[in-house]
C-alpha cells in the first residue's frame, strides 16, 4: 500500500487519518491540496512529509503560467514557502523544499522547468525509498533472534513512503527469519501507534501487542522488552533526536532498565545547522486533539491544553543511530559529521 504516488500531473495519497478502518485514496491536483494534506496529517511521518513537500512543489510548478524565468522562480518560491509553513519539526520537509528551490534556481529554459522539477521530486522520492531499504537491512543486524521490541508512534512504510525506519528494521529482521515480537505504544493523542503501527505490523505478519503509552515502564520492569527502536523527525549535530511526543519518557525508562534504545532515520533527517536538541522547533498542535477523542469531547469545555507534537531525547539516552550510511555509536558528533560530509 503506497503512502504517496506520482500520477503524472497529480499526487495520489493514502489518507492516513482514516486508517485502519478505511483505505481512502485522495488525488491531489494543486499544491494547496498538499498543504492541507500535510497540515491535517493525511500524509505524515518525517521522510513522507519530505517526499510530499517535493511533490507539492511539483504540483505548484505545473500550475505556474509565465514565460519569464525570474517570474517563474518567484512564484515557485511562494509555493515552497507555503509548503514549508505546514509543519515545523521534521527536517526532511525543509531539505526537500531546498532541493526543489535549488533546482528551480538553475533553470535556463522555461519550457523545461516543469519537467525538471517533477523529475527532481521523483528523484527525492526514489532516494528516500532506497535509503530506508538500506537502513532497514543494516539495522536488522542489531535485532537478536527471540527479541521483543518496543516502538513508539509510527515509523513504517506509511511514514517514510519506502520500507520504514524503525518498522523497516523490525520487518527486515522478521524477513531474515528471526522470531521477534513487538509492543506498540498507542501514542497519544492521535494514536499513530494504535492505528498505523499495529496495522502495518499485522499486515507484515509480525506479532504485535498494543499497549497504552503509560504501560511501557511496567513491561520494561517486568523484563519483557529486549530493546526499543523508534524513528526520528530531526537529529542535531550532537545526536539529540526529536521524535513523537512521549519518546523522551520511553528513552529514560529504557536507560533505567538497562535496555538498548535505538533510533532509525535516513540522513535527510539530520540537521547540521543545529548544535543540539533544544534548538529544534517543536510543533504545537490544536487543543482539540487532546480534548476530543474522534470528535467526542473528553474534557471540560474551555480547559487549558498543551499539545506539543514532539519531544527531544538527549543523545546520552541513545545507544545507536541507524542510517543508510551505517550505524552510529557514541560519540555521535564525530560520526554524524563524517557521515554527512
Ligand atoms: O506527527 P507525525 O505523525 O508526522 O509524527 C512523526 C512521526 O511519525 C514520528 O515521530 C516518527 O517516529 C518519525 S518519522 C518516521
Amino acid at each position: 500500500m503506497k503512502a504517496i504516488e506520482w500520477m503524472g500531473n497529480t499526487a495520489k495519497i493514502l489518507d492516513q487519518t482514516q486508517l485502519p478502518h478505511k483505505e481512502v485514496f485522495l488525488e491531489l491536483a494543486r499544491y494547496q491540496d498538499m498543504v492541507s494534506a500535510i497540515t491535517e496529517l493525511k500524509i505524515r511521518g518525517a521522510p513522507a512529509i519530505g517526499v510530499a513537500g517535493g511533490y507539492g512543489a511539483a504540483l505548484g510548478a505545473l500550475k505556474i503560467k509565465t514565460a519569464s524565468i525570474s517570474e517563474f522562480q518567484r512564484e515557485f518560491h511562494t509555493v515552497c514557502q507555503k509548503l514549508a509553513a505546514t509543519r515545523p519539526t521534521a527536517k526532511n520537509l525543509f531539505l526537500a523544499l531546498e532541493r526543489m528551490e535549488n533546482t528551480a534556481s538553475k533553470i535556463t529554459d522555461i519550457k523545461q522547468a516543469k519537467e525538471i522539477l517533477v523529475a527532481e521530486a521523483i528523484k527525492i522520492h526514489n532516494e528516500e525509498i532506497e535509503a530506508t531499504r538500506k537502513l532497514s537491512r543494516l539495522g536488522a543486524e542489531l535485532i537478536k533472534d527471540g527479541a521483543t521490541i518496543l516502538t513508539h508512534c509510527n515509523a513504517g512504510p506509511l511514514a517514510t513512503t519506502g520500507y520504514g525506519t524503525a518498522l523497516g528494521v523490525i520487518i527486515q529482521a522478521k524477513e531474515q527469519g528471526k522470531k521477534i515480537k513487538v509492543f506498540a505504544d498507542e501514542t497519544r493523542p492521535l494514536l499513530q501507534g494504535a492505528r498505523l503501527t499495529t496495522w502495518e505490523l499485522k499486515n507484515a505478519g509480525v506479532p504485535v501487542t498494543l499497549i497504552t503509552d503509560s504501560m511501557a515502564g511496567y513491561f520494561m520492569s517486568q523484563r519483557k522488552i529486549s530493546c526499543v527502536i523508534v524513528g526520528a523527525d530531526r537529529i542535531t549535530t550532537n545526536g539529540d533526536t526529536a521524535n513523537k511526543i512521549g519518546t523522551y519518557s520511553v528513552a529514560v525508562l529504557a536507560k533505567e532498565n538497562n535496555i538498548p534504545f535505538y533510533v532509525a532515520a535516513p540522513t535527510t533527517t539530520f540537521d547540521l545547522s543545529l548544535a543540539s536538541g533544544e534548538l529544534i522547533p517543536i510543533e504545537e498542535r490544536k487543543a482539540n486533539e487532546v480534548t476530543h477523542f474522534q470528535g467526542v469531547s473528553t474534557a471540560p469545555e474551555g480547559i487549558s491544553v498543551a499539545n506539543p507534537a514532539f519531544d527531544v531525547t538527549p543523545h546520552r539516552y541513545i545507544t545507536a543511530i541507524i542510517t543508510e550510511k551505517g550505524i552510529l555509536r557514541k560519540p555521535f558528533e564525530e560520526g554524524i559529521r563524517r557521515m554527512l560530509k
